[in-house]
């Protein structure tokens, strides 16, 4: 009988700032990010930030009297950090409630200051509330701040998958801090150079130079080659989402190389691996495809790999033989997993070898199986050289895993 058609374009514009000390007396970009008067603002620390830096609260809420002619502070509230956060529901209802009694609406302001889980979980919580508050990110790890917290995704865990419940929410802003990563663990902050070396692999072979020069700095936690990582990383991650498929309507997204296998086995360890361990794993894994297509020759293949052992990621987990009932390597529910988030058969995105990439659809489970025992061959023959033998330790996770 009748039709109407409507096209709707909505552009996001949003910056990622770069800064040192964003409580300081002295620092003005909150101000100049937060425009208004009479801004209500509710902020959500990291509990595990929050035990490093015990005086974070009270900076926190010295900064908001110190503006308190522009800026109402009405909440104040610490969640537990890592993934406890996206997995155990309460944490996101805690955030809605917090944000409900507050009394926030559209124009006021959710900061949020944590990790990557701490980030998702509170951003997906404030997309649903009023349909969503304005969003400033502060992330506080090296891999939320030169990946995760630049994008549009939000997640929590399920018993059904890593981020089954989601939603796409741009920020209004991002906050880099470098000071926050002071306090990070060592773990962390190697975990989280995965995600640099995934985007400058795909994207990036100037970068990827770079990060085979620094690989020892960076598992050093040298100040210098970690910042300068993470303001590339987070400025490739930005384009990635800005130039390719914001909104992830399509099958093949780039920065899903390496994270198929890598969500999986997240799960399979029941959230013992930091995402970037599992990560840098999974990254390993779709090497050695692409090694095994031709797309990678040899030479650039074992030069990836050497340049991550030698930044001190772990490019193995035992969770990767781990098989079902059927026989089949668990992991290969990541590749399900993965078609099922895009509507489509899987396809995996590669590096071509020449600095760009492309989509694969056809990989099949024999591939997988044959990738998973090339690189436990590798890992194993990588102890014998010497500069394996100088990485520290690996994790006690990783190491301590040998039950499956
Ligand atoms: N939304 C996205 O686009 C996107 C992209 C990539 C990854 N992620 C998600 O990010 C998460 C991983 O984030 P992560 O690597 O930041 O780890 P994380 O959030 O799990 O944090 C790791 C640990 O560091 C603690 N911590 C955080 N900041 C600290 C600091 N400055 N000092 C001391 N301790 C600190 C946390 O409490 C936690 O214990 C995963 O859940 C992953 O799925 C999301």
């Amino acid at each position: 009988m009748m039709r109407l058609e409507q096209t709707v374009h909505v552009t996001f514009r949003y910056a990622i700032h770069f800064t040192r000390d964003i409580f300081g007396p002295n620092n003005r970009l909150l101000l100049d990010i937060m425009s208004g008067r009479q801004l209500r603002a509710a902020v959500f620390l990291d509990g595990g930030l929050e035990q490093a830096r015990p005086g974070l609260p009270a900076e926190i809420q010295d900064w908001f009297a110190a503006h308190r002619d522009r800026f109402e502070l009405c909440a104040l509230e610490s969640l537990p950090g890592g993934e406890t956060c996206k997995t155990e529901p309460e944490h996101y209802q805690r955030v809605v409630q917090v944000l409900r009694d507050s009394g926030l609406d559209r124009q006021s302001y959710v900061i949020m200051v944590g990790g990557g889980a701490v980030l998702d979980a509170v951003a997906f919580a404030a997309s649903l509330v009023r349909r969503g508050p304005r969003q400033i990110r502060v992330p506080t790890t090296v891999l939320a701040q030169s990946d995760s917290g630049t994008g549009l995704r939000t997640g929590l865990n399920l018993p059904a998958g890593k981020d089954f419940l989601g939603t796409f929410a741009p920020p209004w802003a991002v906050v880099n801090d470098f000071n926050f990563l002071r306090t990070l663990p060592r773990r962390d902050r190697i975990a989280g150079v995965a995600p640099a070396f995934q985007v400058a692999i795909l994207k990036d072979p100037a970068f990827l130079s770079f990060l085979t020069a620094k690989a020892a700095a960076l598992r050093e936690g040298d100040d210098s080659a970690t910042e300068q990582m993470i303001m590339r990383s987070a400025e490739l991650h930005a384009a990635q989402v800005r130039q390719s498929d914001p909104f992830e309507a399509g099958t093949a997204r780039p920065l899903d190389f390496g994270h198929w296998s890598a969500h999986a086995l997240e799960t399979l360890t029941g959230y013992q691996l930091r995402h970037g361990e599992a990560l840098a794993a999974g990254i390993a894994l779709d090497l050695m495809i692409a090694r095994n297509r031709g797309l990678l020759g040899p030479e650039q293949h074992k030069a990836i790999m050497r340049a991550m052992t030698a930044a001190g990621l772990p490019l193995w987990h035992l969770a990767l033989h781990c098989r079902a009932e059927d026989g089949t390597l668990r992991i290969q529910q990541g590749l399900v997993e993965q078609g099922r988030q895009t509507g489509d058969a899987p396809a995996l995105v590669m590096p071509d070898g020449s600095g760009d990439c492309r989509p694969i659809c056809d990989v099949s489970a024999e591939e997988v199986e044959c990738a998973v025992k090339q690189l436990e061959i590798y890992w194993a023959s990588l102890a014998d050289e010497p500069e394996q033998q100088s990485l520290p330790p690996a994790t006690p996770a990783i190491s301590g895993y040998a039950k499956v």
